[in-house]
C-alpha cells in the first residue's frame, strides 16, 4: 500500500526542495523537516497501552508506546538525513545502515556496507531513502532486511516514481510505502521527473 502524505506543510516543503534555486543548507533543512512529517504518518499505527501516572492534579491511565521496539534503517547515503532527523522523535530506536549506490550505466544497485541492529527480527523497521526511482535500491535493501530476519518493514521516501512503487509492490507486497509524492515518470537516466534531482548531491553539495 502506498500512502501519499498530502498535508499542505509537506507539499510546500517538497516544492521548495524541487526548486533548482534551493541551496544545500536549505535543502538539508527541508529534507530533515519533511522526514519528521513523513514519520508522523508512517508511525500512525504504533501501538499504545495505558500507563498509570500522576499529573500534578490527579492520577489516571494515559497512553504510552508499547509493542515491538523500533529500528530506523538508512539507505546510504541520502537516507542518513532522514534517520538522523527521525531519531529525534523516537530516541530509543536503534539505527541501521545499508550502503548501496546505483551504477550509473546499468542502474542496478551495488552493495558496499551493511550494519543492522542484531535484534532487527524483533523490531518494526522504518527504512529511509529520499528517492524511490527504479526501485532497485529499495528492493535490495528490503531483501537484506528480510535476510536478517526483519518481518515488519515500512519504506519512507520523499519522492517516488510509479516505476519504483510498482517494483516494491511486486517484490515486497508486504511492505507499505509512505511518500510525499509520486511523480510522473523516470527519464532515460533513471531520474525521477519532474523530481528534485540527485538527492545525495543536493544534501551533501557534491555536485
Ligand atoms: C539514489 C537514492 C536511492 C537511489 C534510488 O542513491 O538515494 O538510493 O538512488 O534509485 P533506484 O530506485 O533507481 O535504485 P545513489 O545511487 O545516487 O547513491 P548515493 O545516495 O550514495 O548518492
Ligand atoms: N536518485 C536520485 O537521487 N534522484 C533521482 O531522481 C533518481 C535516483
Amino acid at each position: 500500500m502506498v500512502t501519499v502524505v498530502t498535508h499542505p506543510l509537506v507539499q510546500h516543503k517538497l516544492s521548495h526542495m524541487r526548486d533548482v534555486h534551493t541551496g544545500v543548507k536549505e535543502f538539508r533543512e527541508l529534507a530533515a523537516e519533511l522526514s519528521l512529517l513523513l514519520a508522523y504518518e508512517a508511525m500512525r499505527d504504533l501501538e499504545l497501552e495505558p500507563h498509570r501516572l500522576s499529573t500534578p492534579l490527579e492520577s489516571g491511565e494515559f497512553p504510552m508506546l508499547t509493542g515491538k521496539k523500533l529500528a530506523l534503517v538508512a539507505i546510504l547515503r541520502a537516507g542518513l538525513i532522514m534517520t538522523d532527523s527521525i531519531v529525534q522523535l523516537v530516541p530509543a530506536a536503534k539505527v541501521g545502515h545499508i550502503g548501496l549506490y546505483r551504477d550509473p550505466q546499468t542502474l542496478q544497485p551495488v552493495a558496499y556496507y551493511n550494519k543492522l541492529p542484531t535484534d532487527i527480527a524483533e523490531r518494526r523497521v522504518f527504512l529511509t531513502d529520499p528517492m524511490l526511482a527504479t526501485g532497485g535500491s529499495a528492493s535490495a535493501a528490503i531483501q537484506s532486511l528480510k535476510d536478517a530476519g526483519a518481518a515488519s518493514i515500512k519504506l519512507m521516501s520523499i519522492l517516488a516514481a510509479p516505476e519504483g512503487v510498482a517494483v516494491i509492490e511486486r517484490d515486497h507486497p508486504d511492505v507499505d510505502i509512505v511518500v510525499a509524492a509520486v511523480d510522473s515518470h523516470l527519464n532515460d537516466h533513471g531520474y525521477i521527473v519532474p523530481g528534485l534531482g540527485d538527492a545525495g548531491d543536493r544534501i551533501y553539495g557534491t555536485k
